[in-house]
């Protein structure tokens, strides 16, 4: 099990199919490296989660690849260009929803996403029509009822909604998510999943997003990173990353009435051997995997145990 070090995850896709593409990235706050050599890649149509405890670094990952941020070393391509120097039609391709709010508090939220649409407009091709008709939009982020409202009195979520609708108006081909379901209720949470996967599957659309919320990472990403202490712990699918931390399984059953609950690594065997001591007598048997909520756990404290 490899948890020590810098894993290097995606780098060895092919330089053109990589729409971001960061090797060694560093960034020091004063006299602290809160990024301390990051390297990843992502292809396009590739959803990444990037997973880590507060304070990890991974807005300041987002953001130095945003262009929002400068960063201390290192190479950042994205789309072939680095951020720190790119232009508006670079921009025009990437859609952002940050993790702090900035206030338009004033505009009407249909108003308000009209005019960020027309921006884009100039940057439609004739594969991508730009910017993403308002009322569709509204449509896709739940909005339509506040259509009409003014920004400043939406509740958490809604501004929240409205934050992904601004990060997607212009139809971009890469989007950075930093919390985007932060305030959601479980049915704007389900139907932005929704929209994540529409995106991804209908547009081939980018995905890089933060949350801390495993069970999103889970259902969201084709890759999970996990960033611990500057540096990337931890790479690969839900199921992969599972894998290598070995789990138990939980096994909760019922007999005579009594509850049981046993944990296994070999999970089938002990199952057999369940039913073949008490066959008919078991009822509401139910066995879980070791969770993605687990795995990160496990994942992040070894790391922090270990003497790197
Ligand atoms: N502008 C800044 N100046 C100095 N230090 C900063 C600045 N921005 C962030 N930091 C520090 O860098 C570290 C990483 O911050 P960052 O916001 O990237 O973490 P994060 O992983 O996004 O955390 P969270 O899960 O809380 O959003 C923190 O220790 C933070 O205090
Ligand atoms: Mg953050």
């Amino acid at each position: 099990m490899t948890l020590t070090g810098t894993l290097e995850s995606g780098t060895d896709l092919p330089p053109d199919e990589r729409v971001i593409d960061v090797r060694d990235l560093r960034m020091r706050y004063g006299t602290k490296d809160v990024l301390a050599g990051v390297s990843f890649a992502a292809r396009r149509g590739e959803v990444i989660a990037l997973l880590g405890p507060n304070g990890a670094g991974k807005t300041t990952t987002i953001e130095i690849l945003e262009g929002f941020r400068m960063r201390s070393s290192g190479e950042v391509s994205v789309f072939g260009v680095d951020p720190a120097a790119a232009g508006e039609p670079w921009r025009a391709r990437v859609g952002v929803v940050l993790q702090s709010w900035r206030d338009h508090g004033k505009w009407r939220v249909r108003e308000l996403l009209h005019h960020l649409g027309t921006y884009y407009a100039r940057y439609a091709t004739p594969a991508i029509a730009r910017p993403w008709p308002v009322d569709d939009l509204l449509d896709v982020v739940g909005l339509t009822a506040a259509a009409d409202s003014r920004v400043a009195r939406l509740s958490g979520g809604q501004r929240r909604r409205l934050d992904v609708a601004i990060g997607i108006v212009g139809r971009p081909e890469l989007l950075f998510l930093d919390e985007p379901t932060v305030g959601f209720d479980p049915a704007a949470r389900r139907e932005f999943h929704d929209l994540v996967h529409r995106l991804t599957d209908v547009d081939t659309t980018t995905v890089l997003l933060t949350t801390h919320d495993l069970d999103e990472a889970e259902k969201l990403a084709d890759r999970i990173l996990i960033l611990n202490e500057g540096r990337i712990i931890a790479n690969g699918s839900a199921d992969e990353l599972s894998r290598q931390v070995a789990g138990e399984s939980e096994i909760r059953w019922t007999r005579d009435g009594q509850r049981f609950v046993h944990s296994a690594v070999e999970a089938t065997s002990f199952v057999r051997e369940l039913f073949r001591q008490y066959g008919d007598d078991i009822a509401d048997l139910e066995v879980r995997r070791t969770s993605l909520e687990d795995t990160y756990m496990r994942m992040v404290r070894d790391f922090e145990g270990s003497d790197r």
